[in-house]
């Protein structure tokens, strides 16, 4: 099993698109997928048209007294389930802070799936917290959608420090340009400029595209309906790179 982490301090720069969509691809790809919804705006269990709720509330599951399994729900597509989100997953912080080695609960609550799932999507809300840290102690590679400004290139620094700082070490950081306009002066300079300073920079970027945000309207992946569509591309993309790093470094 290796986890993949969707991250980004930042709020809209595309994470639930990603998760969703790079999810859809591995299942298809024949990877047993799990993607956990871990916002409670529950916009990932939307996408999959599953209701945002967790039996018994969301502190239960964490504290370790109802198995993961016992709320893991299937989607309409073959190879790929949803641990739906919950609006307890507001507290979140609180309830990790409560356990035992707090940034470390949620690899622990995953590896009893290590056999039933090949590859699991974390789609994380926004901000840095300590659901956020237990995302990148649990992850293997952690995807960062990024938007090219320059604000963007200061968030990134924020999580390498974060992960400096914290003595993160077993994660690979995986960021990309998301929500790309090559109309933009500044994106193009940022695409430029980012590789430089950070050689772990993706090579695909994911256009600004209407087609993402109808992902709302059908309640479907991307590549349900628009997989040849330049984005459908760009996710596909995206998913080989993402696939190919992981098998590069074989730790992952
Ligand atoms: N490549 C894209 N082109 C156009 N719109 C996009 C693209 N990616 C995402 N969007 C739209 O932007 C909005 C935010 O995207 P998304 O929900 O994936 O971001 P997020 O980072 O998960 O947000 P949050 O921080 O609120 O969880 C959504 O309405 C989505 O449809
Ligand atoms: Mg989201």
């Amino acid at each position: 099993m290796r986890i993949i982490g969707v991250y980004n301090i930042k709020g809209g720069v595309g994470k639930t698109a990603t998760a969703v969509n790079l999810a859809y691809l591995s299942a298809l790809d024949g990877y047993r997928t799990l993607v956990w919804d871990l916002d409670p705006q529950g916009a990932a269990s939307y996408y999959f048209r599953i209701k945002p709720r967790i039996k018994g509330g969301g502190r239960k599951m964490i504290r370790g007294k109802r198995e993961l399994d016992d709320n893991i729900k299937g989607s309409d597509f073959d190879r790929l389930d949803l641990l739906p989100a919950d609006f307890s997953y507001r507290n979140m912080d609180l309830i990790l802070g409560e356990q035992r080695s707090p940034a470390k609960r949620l690899l622990k609550l995953l590896r009893p799936l290590s056999h039933e799932y090949d590859r699991v999507f974390l789609d994380c809300p926004p901000s840095i917290s300590l659901v956020s840290e237990n995302i990148f102690r649990a992850a293997d590679a952690l995807l960062v959608p990024t938007i090219p400004t320059t604000l963007s290139l200061r968030t990134y620094e924020q999580l390498v420090e974060f992960l400096d700082g914290h003595k993160v070490r077993g994660v690979r950081r995986m960021p990309f340009f998301s929500m790309v306009d090559r109309r933009k002066r500044m994106h193009l300079d940022m695409i430029e400029r980012l590789p430089s300073i950070y050689p772990e920079v993706l090579k695909t970027h994911i256009p600004y595209a209407s087609d993402v945000e109808r992902m709302g309207l059908h309640r479907a992946p991307l590549g349900k309906y628009a997989m040849g569509s330049p984005a459908g591309r760009a996710y596909q993309q995206l998913w080989e790179e993402v696939k190919q790093e992981m098998e590069a470094h074989s730790r992952l």
